[in-house]
């Protein structure tokens, strides 16, 4: 996998599967386990981190920094962080105190597999590995730029971001009142953040002219509400099979969704006009972002 060139071939298919293979190679390795008892988080920590996802998030790093000819090594560095930050966020929100759900990822949840304090634990560990992984010199020669990836991703994966999201998402289950603006920036938070890290981290490595960063910020904040109501459409009319987790969680907790306030079929009209929102912003890049383009397809699309 290591000597393939990310996207050598064009189709949004294979790139994916491109990112994830040399993503989890990396992940592989930087989850070694250690001897002694603490072997167990880690362990834990591979368990959920080297699961079967889509490797999106991964898939949006290598697409956004090939935009501006970053080194695949720097930006497998940055695919492996963001990755391990979307691993604990989906470790946390399984929990029974959260969404108290069994299956991820078509296998028992960190929880089940291990236990909830091992979780917990997974998580936190997964979370501050991250920021180590960024700034490691392997990640970027220049400090600045190592120190811009780690700012950025603190403020996606917190309070302004998707621990904030979390938490307006859990107040949502018992708070009728909701409307579109506030389910909106609920999902913006707690999904799109760390899926607009994704893509400008490219052009944090790439020291893009602000322009350009500004282009793949519109670009991902329409994608990741997008990507949002594509779960939330998904988690009524999925299967469980296809995502690898329960479906109709949602509306057994009373959750206020896109789907809930709008209805299937409108929501499913609201996230085709934001992915052509989406796609819209990349006409700057012209030819080189038609990877990015076949992705926002593929938000909307997909099944898993
Ligand atoms: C699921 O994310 C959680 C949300 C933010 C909606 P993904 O759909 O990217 O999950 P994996 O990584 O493919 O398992
Ligand atoms: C969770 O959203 C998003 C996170 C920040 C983890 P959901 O609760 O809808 O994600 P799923 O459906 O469990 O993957
Ligand atoms: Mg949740
Ligand atoms: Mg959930
Ligand atoms: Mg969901």
């Amino acid at each position: 996998m290591t000597d393939q060139t990310f996207g050598a071939t064009g189709a949004f298919p294979e790139a994916l599967a491109q990112a994830a293979g040399l993503t989890d190679e990396l992940l592989g390795k930087l989850l070694a386990v250690p001897p002694g008892p603490e072997a167990r988080v880690v362990a834990a920590m591979r368990y959920s981190a080297l699961a079967p996802g889509k490797r999106l998030r991964p898939f949006l790093v290598l697409a956004s920094a090939q935009l501006f000819a970053v080194a695949q090594r720097s930006a497998l560095q940055v695919a492996a962080a963001i990755e391990m930050v979307h691993a604990y966020s989906l470790i946390h929100d399984d929990l029974p105190a959260m969404d108290d759900s069994d299956l991820r990822r078509g296998r028992p949840t960190c929880h089940k597999q291990f236990d909830e304090a091992t979780a917990v634990l997974a998580g936190d560990g997964l979370l501050t590995y991250a920021f180590e992984v960024l700034a490691h010199p392997d990640t970027h020669g220049d400090p600045m730029v190592r120190c811009e990836l780690v700012t950025a991703l603190a403020q996606a994966a917190g309070t302004q971001g998707m621990v904030g999201g979390q938490m307006i998402d859990l107040l949502a289950e018992s708070d009728r009142s909701l409307d579109i603006g506030a389910i909106t920036r609920l999902q913006r938070l707690k999904t799109g953040a760390l899926i607009a890290f994704s893509c400008e981290a490219g052009a944090i490595l790439g020291k893009a002219a602000p322009e350009l960063r500004a282009a793949l910020r519109g670009y991902a904040h329409d994608l990741g509400l997008a990507f949002q109501i594509a779960d939330d459409l998904l988690d009524v009319e999925g299967s469980a099979a296809e995502t690898g987790k329960p479906i109709g969680g949602d509306a057994a907790a009373g959750k206020a969704t896109f789907v809930s306030i709008l209805g299937v079929e409108r929501a499913r009209s609201q996230a085709k006009v934001l992915v052509q929102q989406a796609v819209a912003h990349l006409d700057l890049f012209e030819k080189k972002a038609e990877l990015l383009r076949q992705a926002a397809q593929f938000v909307v699309n997909r099944r898993a």
